[in-house]
């Protein structure tokens, strides 16, 4: 996928057999999360247009980067960075930029042009690292959610 890996790092799509290191990267991430919700989600993206990206060295899974495919009625379709966490004891190797090139690498690979990442505002450090990659903020929003019974 694009440009040559470091020759110690290997890029590849998740598995299942990956779920526990998961789980354990998107606590890391701020969402506790159930290994039996991070199978599920394995199995049921499959058949979606999105994918987990894992970068590992030495079969150890050392972040990962969460990509889909966006489609709206108003807009063309894009790529969107649904997540990306790098091991805390592995940041600031640049793991994190290479994630985001395959991220970008993979929404190219489906004709699309534009990729997206939404971060939340207390991740002052992210939004550094985002705008040091050349993601440009193009709008502010509230987010507004409902339990539905
Ligand atoms: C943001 C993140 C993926 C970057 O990964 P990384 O491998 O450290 O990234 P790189 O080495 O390519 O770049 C490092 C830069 O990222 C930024 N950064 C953002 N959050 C950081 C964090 N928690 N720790 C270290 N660096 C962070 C800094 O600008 C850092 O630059 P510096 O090393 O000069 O201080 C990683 O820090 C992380 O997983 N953070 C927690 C989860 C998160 O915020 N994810 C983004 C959600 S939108």
């Amino acid at each position: 996928m694009g440009q040559p890996e470091p020759h110690d790092l290997h890029l590849r799509a998740a598995r299942l057999a990956d779920a526990e290191r998961l789980v354990e990267l998107t606590t890391q991430l701020g969402y506790p999360a159930e290994l039996s919700a991070i199978r599920r989600a394995l199995t049921e993206r499959a058949h979606m247009d999105c994918a987990v990206l894992v970068l590992e060295r030495h079969g150890e899974v050392l972040g990962y980067a969460d990509v889909g495919v966006v489609h709206t009625l108003h807009a063309s379709p894009r790529g969107e960075l649904f997540g990306l966490v790098v091991d805390e004891r592995q940041r600031s190797a640049g793991l994190g930029a290479r994630l985001v090139a395959a991220a970008e690498d993979w929404t190219r690979a489906r004709g699309l042009t534009t990729l997206r990442v939404r971060s939340n505002v207390i991740r002052g450090r992210a939004r550094a690292f985002y705008e040091r990659l050349g993601y440009r903020t193009v709008k502010s929003q509230h987010v507004f959610e409902r339990p539905l019974e």
